[in-house]
């Protein structure tokens, strides 16, 4: 029978996941579609019972519900759990749902695509302590990160996620852009670039030396005002297009026990992003 899946966010219809996992479906002839739903707050429970009922094999969860659905779910996975927050919902074979956080390994995957996996035993710094930052500082220590810095505007929210992560430090904008040439990676994970939102850089990027390694979660622009002035400076630029791919292979796998191709998928985005 052919198997079906949705994305569930509002809003939705700017979503390029249904064309993303389509387009894996066909690649790999799989018999299944992914379809976007709107789904308000408070229709979510609802919306979660339907999905059940009308038989999906699996979800992605988008804003603003990643948080909301954890108590209508069956089974949270561990790492999700310390996340306090899920993006994928699988079926489970005895009909259970199961929820997983797929950010924050997205981009683990993502930056380790692009620069490789020797840079574990480098510094990080991770900018913005909003929902995006917590899921990465829990993905990169599950990866091997183990000197995290996480700076933010509201310094009490870096120490909040600092804490429950048992290591690293929280720092001020002022004292990471004073500290900037320490860092080997340096993760922008703030909402500000967005092509809606403010154009200016979190942090000042005086300090940035040669050869860094800056990623920026934010794909639309694709080159953010943070990685533009990074690579004048002489950085490796990572564009968060790569966490938005990841994050939806890990969940396919998650699924169907597949890791579709990232790379070419990539490449596809950016024409359309361009
Ligand atoms: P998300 O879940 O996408 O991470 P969020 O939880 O709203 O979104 O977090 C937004 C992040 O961007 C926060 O770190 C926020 O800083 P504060 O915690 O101090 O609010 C950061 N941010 C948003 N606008 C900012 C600005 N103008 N300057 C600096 N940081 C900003």
């Amino acid at each position: 029978m052919k198997k079906w899946f949705a994305v569930i966010g509002d809003p939705i219809s700017h979503s390029k996941s249904p064309d993303m996992h389509n387009t894996w479906f066909d690649e790999l002839e799989i018999d299944a579609t992914y379809i976007p739903i709107h789904v308000k707050t408070e229709d979510l429970n609802q919306a979660v019972a339907s999905l059940k009922l009308l038989g999906a094999s699996g979800w992605n969860v988008t804003v603003p519900h990643k948080e909301t659905i954890i108590p209508m779910l069956d089974k949270i996975d561990p790492i999700a759990e310390k996340m306090g927050a899920i993006n994928t919902v699988v079926r489970q074979e005895d009909g259970t749902l199961k929820g997983y956080n797929t950010d924050g390994a997205g981009f683990v995957h993502a930056l380790e695509e692009a620069v490789g996996k020797e840079h574990k035993d480098q510094k990080v710094l991770l900018i913005g302590a909003g929902g995006a930052s917590r899921g990465i500082a829990f993905a990169l220590q599950q990866y091997g990160y183990h000197q995290i810095s996480i700076c933010n505007r509201t310094i009490s929210k870096a120490e909040a996620i600092i804490n429950e992560l048992g290591e690293g430090e929280a720092l001020s904008l002022e004292q990471a852009e004073n500290r900037l040439n320490e860092f080997g990676i340096i993760i922008q994970a703030t909402s500000l670039g967005l092509s809606t939102g403010e154009q200016k850089l979190p942090i000042s990027l005086d300090r940035l030396q040669k050869e860094t390694i800056v990623a920026d979660i934010v794909y639309n622009p694709l080159i953010t005002p943070f990685l533009a002035e990074a690579e004048n400076k002489g950085a490796k630029i990572v564009t968060g297009l790569g966490m938005f791919v990841h994050q939806g292979a890990i969940a396919f796998n998650y699924w169907l026990g597949q890791y579709p191709n990232t790379e070419k998928m990539m490449n596809r985005l950016m024409e359309q992003l361009k």
